[in-house]
């Protein structure tokens, strides 16, 4: 069986933008491998060191995994903090991770730039303790986006390493899943090309906006006065417009609007109602149980107390072994 791990950014509400990125693939993933899921909480604080809104971030993105349709019966889903073993493995691969090639991760250098008041040690040792989260259960396989196969690059080297300095095969080199083509890249609504709730939260939808939200955003988009020419190149915002169609709309309805737009007549007014509504449909089941989830305490301290049990049994095993491997046992 394959094993997947891979790291959940604690940022709040989900949108669109994410669901259609990791999200949906982590929940194809789920039935055909041993799949663990964490929110990489400790990652978090090397850029946010004193978050007030941490917990209730952590809480948000396990609601919307959740009812987007990760099972917590068929992956393991846990919180990283709640799993200390990775600290101990970390510390053990942060001696054999070279200081010099830390300093040269581009995410290290744009850390820098960005909050140069506070470059700390964690934020040098971040693709350490990736590596611990991976190596942790021995990965086959990790599902990330491009901006993170450096960091994966740098677990295989890590884990290289260690097996030949103890000269074992212990570690496996885990490879990046590949998702192929059925990466849907979301836009913005506000004209960028890519959802973000950093940019403007106007651009976002959330998986937990009620209808009435979805409804205004869209009808919000940023769009222009239509094309003057048959079969015109599409300008940026225009392009989103379509785009988002395509990712919730029918084959049919986008057909529709294409043609719309191929003999300028269409009228964006219109096009964005049907995409507000598809929107709407298309988020509705999700939104519904949100909200569920949103007054189970109980059960969502349950699934993270087992995803937890279940996560550490694994870690055990692993830092029992590697402290074996080394002679501290
Ligand atoms: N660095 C990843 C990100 O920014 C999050 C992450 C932390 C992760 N640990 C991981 C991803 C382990 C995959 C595997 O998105």
């Amino acid at each position: 069986m394959t094993t997947v791990v891979s790291g959940i950014r604690p940022t709040g509400y989900l949108h669109l933008g994410n669901y259609f990125g990791a999200l949906r693939n982590f929940i194809k993933m789920q039935d055909e491998n041993e799949c663990y899921f964490f929110i990489a909480d400790y990652h978090s604080l090397t850029t946010h060191p004193n978050n007030k809104d941490l917990k209730f971030n952590v809480k948000n993105v396990l609601i919307d995994y959740i009812a987007a349709g990760l099972d917590p019966e068929k992956a393991t889903l846990y919180v990283q903090s709640a799993v200390p073993e990775v600290c101990e493995l970390s510390l053990l691969l942060s001696m054999n991770a070279y200081v010099g090639e830390l300093q040269r991760v581009p995410s290290f250098k744009e850390k820098v730039r960005r909050q140069p008041d506070n470059v700390n040690a964690g934020l040098l040792t971040y693709p350490v303790l990736m590596a611990a989260d991976i190596l942790l259960h021995r990965a086959d396989k990790v599902p990330v986006g491009k901006d993170q196969e450096q960091h994966l690059e740098l677990t295989r080297d890590f884990a290289l390493r260690f097996n030949r300095l103890y000269k074992t095969e212990f570690f496996k080199l885990p490879v990046a899943y590949n998702f192929g083509n059925s990466l849907v890249k979301i836009p913005g609504l506000d004209g960028s090309t890519k959802m973000s709730k950093s940019d403007n939260e106007g651009s976002c939808i959330y998986l937990s906006d009620d209808p009435k939200t979805i409804q205004k955003k869209v009808m919000k988009a940023v769009s222009d006065s239509g094309p003057t020419e048959p079969h015109q190149e599409k300008p940026q915002p225009i392009e989103n417009l379509f785009q988002l169609m395509s990712a919730v709309s029918s084959a049919e309805t986008l057909q529709y609007f294409e043609e719309q737009y191929d003999s300028c007549q269409i009228r964006y007014g219109d096009m964005k109602k049907q995409l507000a509504a598809d929107m709407i449909a298309f988020t509705a089941p999700i939104y519904e149980r949100i909200q569920e989830l949103r007054g189970n305490d109980d059960y969502l301290k349950k699934v993270m107390r087992d995803g937890a049990d279940k996560a550490r049994e694994s870690a055990r095993k692993t830092v029992k072994a590697v402290r074996e491997i080394i002679g501290l046992d």
